[in-house]
C-alpha cells in the first residue's frame, strides 16, 4: 500500500476515533421506549425509578451489596474520598487518566505518583512501602485497560499499614478478577460509564461497595448533603444522575454480552493480524480474569520497530486512524502537576518509557475485518519503510 503521507490519499474516507460510542440499534429502540416512559411518568431525576433499577441491577452484575450511581466517575472519586474521611497524602498511579489524579486535589488530598508494573500496566505493589509516609491515609489502584491490578498484594500493603484501598475500576465494567468481579475490592470500587466507555449512560459514574456506611455517606452527598427533607447535615454536592441517562443505561444492558463477545472478537483480530510486526506488542488483557476487551492498547519499540510511537501516531492520523496515546505523558510529568510540585523528583522509569511508548487503536470499527486488515496494512508499510517515514517526519514537522 501507499502511505496517505506520500501519497496524500487516506485509507479511511471519514475518520475513525478511538472512544466512539458504541449504540446497537436494538439498544436505541429499547432507549426510545423508555424515555417514553419516563416522560410519562413526568419523572425525569433524583433517585427515580430507572436509577434504582439500575443501581439493582449493576450491583447484580458486579457481585456487590451497593451501588450508588452518579453523575461521572470524577465526583464518583471525590464522594469516595470524602466519604472515607481521608487526609492528607493518597499514593495512585502516575500512568492513568488525570481525573484519578486530579479528584484528589479536589479533596484537598496529595496525590503521590506510583509506578507501574510492566506486566499489568497496573500499580507496583511492591513500590508503594517505599513511598508511604505518616501522612499517607490511602492507595488507589486503577485497572487499567480492565486488566486487574495485583489486588491480594495492595491488600496486604493496606491492611498492614492501615490505610483504605480504593479501585479506578473505570475501565473495567464486567471484568473479573480471577472469578471474582471487580466491583467488591477493596474499601470501594467506581466506575465510568462515559459515552466514550464499553458500558454507557452519555455521562456517568457508579461506586461499588459492600460497607453499607460508606454507601449511604454517597447518598447523602450525591444530593447536597441532604439526609431528609430540609435536613442538610453534609457537605455535598450535586451528583446525581438524570433518568435520561439511567434510561440509556438499562437499555444497554441487554447488549452487554454481545458488545463483550464484539470487543473480544475485535482484540484477537488485531492479535493475529500485529502479532508479526517487530517492535510491536499488543498489551495481553483478559489473562487474569474476565475482561470486556474494549481497550486496544499497543506498546512500540522503536529501535526495533524502525520509528517512534509519535512518529506512526502521525501516520494513523493522516489515514484517517485516529489512534490515542493513552495515556501520555504520566499524570507527574502533564504541566499543571510539574508546576505544582516543582521540587519534585519522580523516580517512575516504567511509567516515562510506556508513555512514551503506548497508543490505542479504534475498537470499534464500521466493518471490523475488513478495517483491521487496513490499520494492520498500514503499522506493517510503516515499518517496511521506516527510513523514507523518518524523513517525512523530519520534514513535517
Ligand atoms: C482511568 C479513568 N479514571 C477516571 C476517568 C474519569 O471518568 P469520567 O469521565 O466518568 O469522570 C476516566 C475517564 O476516561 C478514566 O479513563
Amino acid at each position: 500500500m501507499e502511505l496517505a503521507i506520500f501519497s496524500g490519499k487516506p485509507a479511511f474516507v471519514k475518520p475513525i476515533p478511538v472512544g466512539f460510542p458504541i449504540v446497537e440499534a436494538d439498544t436505541r429502540q429499547r432507549f426510545h421506549g423508555l424515555m417514553d416512559e419516563a416522560f410519562d411518568r413526568n419523572y425525569l431525576t433524583n433517585d427515580g425509578p430507572f436509577l434504582q433499577q439500575l443501581e439493582r441491577e449493576i450491583a447484580r452484575l458486579h457481585d456487590t451489596a451497593h451501588c450508588a450511581i452518579v453523575c461521572n466517575a470524577t465526583i464518583a472519586q471525590m464522594l469516595s474520598l470524602q466519604a472515607l474521611g481521608l487526609d492528607g497524602e493518597v499514593i495512585l498511579p502516575s500512568f492513568t487518566f488525570i481525573a484519578t489524579a486530579h479528584a484528589c486535589l479536589w479533596q484537598n488530598l496529595t496525590p503521590v505518583f506510583c509506578d507501574i508494573t510492566e506486566d499489568t500496566l497496573t500499580i507496583d505493589p511492591d513500590q508503594i512501602e517505599t513511598l508511604i509516609t505518616p501522612r499517607t491515609s490511602a492507595v488507589i489502584g486503577v485497572h487499567l485497560f480492565g486488566n486487574p491490578c495485583q489486588v491480594e498484594k495492595l491488600e496486604a500493603v493496606c491492611q498492614k499499614y492501615g490505610l483504605r484501598l480504593l479501585f479506578d475500576a473505570s475501565h473495567a465494567f464486567g471484568c473479573s478478577y480471577g472469578d471474582r468481579p471487580i466491583g467488591g475490592f477493596g474499601d470501594l470500587e467506581f466506575l465510568s460509564f462515559h459515552a466514550t466507555k464499553f458500558f454507557s449512560t452519555f455521562e456517568g459514574g457508579a461506586i461499588l461497595t459492600n460497607d453499607a456506611s460508606i454507601d449511604q455517606k454517597v447518598r447523602w452527598n450525591r444530593n447536597f448533603g441532604f439526609a431528609g427533607y430540609d435536613n442538610v447535615q453534609y457537605l455535598g454536592i450535586n451528583g446525581k444522575m438524570s433518568e435520561a441517562a439511567a434510561a440509556m443505561g438499562l437499555a444497554s444492558l441487554p447488549a452487554v454480552p454481545r458488545r463483550m463477545a464484539n470487543c473480544q472478537s475485535i482484540y484477537k483480530g488485531y492479535r493475529e493480524r500485529l502479532s508479526a510486526i517487530p517492535g510491536v506488542s499488543i498489551v495481553p488483557v483478559g489473562e487474569q480474569g474476565k475482561s470486556n476487551y474494549h481497550y486496544v492498547v499497543l506498546l512500540i519499540d522503536e529501535a526495533v520497530y524502525g520509528v517512534s510511537r509519535d512518529v506512526l501516531v502521525s501516520v494513523l492520523w493522516k489515514e484517517n486512524v485516529l489512534a490515542r496515546k493513552y495515556f501520555y505523558p504520566g499524570c507527574h510529568q502533564m504541566p499543571f502537576y510539574c508546576r505544582l510540585y516543582p521540587q519534585k523528583t519522580w523516580h517512575l522509569p516504567v511509567t516515562e518509557r510506556v508513555s512514551r511508548q503506548v497508543l490505542c487503536l479504534p475498537s470499534n470499527l464500521p466493518h471490523p475485518e475488513e478495517d483491521m486488515d487496513i490499520i494492520a496494512d498500514i503499522i506493517a508499510t510503516v515499518r517496511k519503510n521506516a527510513t523514507r517515514v523518518q524523513q517525512w517526519c523530519a520534514m513535517n514537522a
